[in-house]
């Protein structure tokens, strides 16, 4: 991927996509404000979605569920004492880690556990691994040969093992306390007391909301399982380490379907391949590049507490090859749970077979800010246009937060302004879009070309006489006269593709 991260970053600063939130106090970690045309984006990147999952399916309804719940959801869910990172403190600088993201090896004396090593990555790791090894067997006052092996997962590692860290090693970050679990969730208190018994938490994932209205769903709605129930909205979690821009964030949208299935051990697989399938497409059909999507396969003692399966859809980011969604089969665990904890039944009565069950679910789960970094990393583009160096976004129409700017060739000849107010006007009670009338065309051009605006739709005389104009393509820079009863026809085809 030849687009740095600072070059999205720039970008979206410069152009009003993307605040540090609380920037006027040094900014706030962890937390993102979305600007004029930042806005824009993230409500065209959750309308396709709606639209595509909901809307053109047979098989999906939406729904809308509270941030905040009972606690009593979150303790059923397993969130309260599951959702967890394993978390590392530095003694010495006081920051803190997680576990995973640090690098950790095993160091023997004579094959024997000396201790673990944990360092954060950088280039020099196995220099810097043995000379914190090395201080760790002086410590010990041990002779004999050191070796030092990279440990995949630490996490992995039995407890007794894991008490033996704090290693004294940490390159530059000084000694990390043993790990230990740390919930990911935000908490506040609900009501006048403040006390346990008021003790509520912001949800961490929108899912809880659709398993808690699955019986409202079904009762209320015309759906036979299969079927889907939709939701996009925030979610948060109190990351241990937010971090690469909007990519991991303390505060996120999630879009979330929870497919409801039977419970026949041969319809999982099938449906969670076909779900895999559905959002590859989808993603792709939004502009992501192909060539930097893969599958990742959740290992099974990787899996989420709640999941028997999970692939992940990876995107390979300036920063590296990460996880964009996910699609976890989770059984039933959820319904289970709070049929459960609540006393009412969560088992559905199918009419046709007469068969009562619990159904089972398949998740396709995607951050709406994580999708927006991958489509701003596959949409930036450097070029050059009549010899002059452009910085680009090449967003689909369906995204693009400005779908046409119209520009009157010049401003001070009244009827030609007429004309392009009246066409913008016409333009803007369907689309967002722009109109430009200050300095030269080609800066114009420039400027739509950087935020992505697929289409300049230049006005000048020969309009008034045959009422046609120029629509300039944003990627290819071809431009064409096209009569302006067709234009709108023209717009619609691309744009609400
Ligand atoms: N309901 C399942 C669930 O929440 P997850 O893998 O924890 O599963 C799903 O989250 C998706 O939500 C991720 O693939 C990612 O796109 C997004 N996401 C999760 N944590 C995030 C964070 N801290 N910041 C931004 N996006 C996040």
């Amino acid at each position: 991927l030849a687009v740095s991260i600072d070059d999205v970053i720039n970008v979206c600063k410069r152009r009003g996509i993307i605040f540090q939130s609380s920037e006027v106090y040094g900014g706030y970690a962890g937390f993102w404000d979305y600007g004029p045309l930042g806005v824009e984006l993230r409500a065209n990147i959750k309308q396709a979605w709606w639209r595509d999952m909901v809307h053109r399916r047979d098989d999906v309804v939406g729904l809308d569920s509270s941030i905040i719940g009972s606690p009593k959801i979150w303790k059923a869910s397993g969130h309260i004492d599951g959702f967890s990172d394993p978390m590392v403190d530095c003694r010495t600088s006081k920051l803190r880690f997680r576990a995973d993201q640090l690098f950790w090896s095993r160091a023997e004396v004579d094959g024997q556990l000396l201790g673990y090593v944990s360092l954060l990555e950088t280039d020099d790791m196995d220099e810097l691994v043995l000379e914190a090894a090395t201080k760790l067997q002086r410590k010990a006052g041990l002779r004999g040969t050191l070796s030092c092996t990279p440990v995949k997962d630490f996490t992995e590692a039995s407890d007794e093992e894991q008490s033996l860290v704090p290693s004294p090693a940490t390159g530059e970050a000084g000694s990390l306390t043993p790990p230990r679990a740390f919930n990911l969730m935000f908490q506040t208190n609900v009501g006048a007391m403040v006390d346990q018994s008021s003790v509520a938490y912001l949800r961490p994932e929108t899912a809880q909301g659709i398993f808690t209205n699955f019986k409202n769903v079904v009762a209320t709605g015309r759906v036979k399982v299969p079927f889907g129930i939709a939701q996009i909205g925030k979610a948060f979690r109190n990351e241990i380490t937010p971090r690469n821009f909007i990519f991991r964030s303390r505060e996120f949208e999630q879009m979330e379907i929870e497919y409801f299935i039977d419970d026949q051990d041969a319809t999982w697989p099938v449906e969670h391949e076909r779900w895999l399938q559905t959002m590859w497409n989808w993603l792709k059909s939004i502009g992501l590049r192909e060539d930097l999507m893969a599958r990742d396969v959740h290992e099974s003692h990787k899996l989420a507490h709640y999941a028997r399966a999970c692939t992940d859809i990876m995107f390979t980011f300036p920063f590296g090859t990460q996880e964009l969604m996910g699609c976890a089969a989770r059984g039933n665990f959820d319904l289970t749970q709070h049929a459960a904890a609540s006393g009412k039944s969560m088992e559905y009565f199918d009419d046709e077979t007469k068969a009562k069950y619990v159904p089972h679910v398949i998740e396709p789960s995607i951050g709406v800010d994580r999708l927006m970094l991958a489509v701003l990393c596959s949409a930036y583009a450097e070029d050059e246009v009549g010899g002059e160096k452009r910085s680009v976004l090449k967003l689909h129409p369906r995204l693009a937060p400005i779908k046409a700017a119209v520009l009157p060739l010049v401003k001070n000849k009244p009827e030609l302004v007429e004309k392009a107010q009246a066409i913008y006007k016409r333009l803007q009670r369907r689309y967002y879009v722009t109109y430009d009338d200050s300095g030269q065309i080609g800066r114009r051009y420039r400027r739509m070309d950087e935020v992505g605006t697929p289409y300049c739709i230049t006005v000048d005389f020969e309009t008034l006489e045959d009422d046609s104009v120029t629509i300039r393509e944003r990627d290819s820079t071809l431009q064409r006269r096209i009569k302006l009863p067709e234009l709108l026809e023209f717009l619609e085809e691309q744009i609400d593709a």
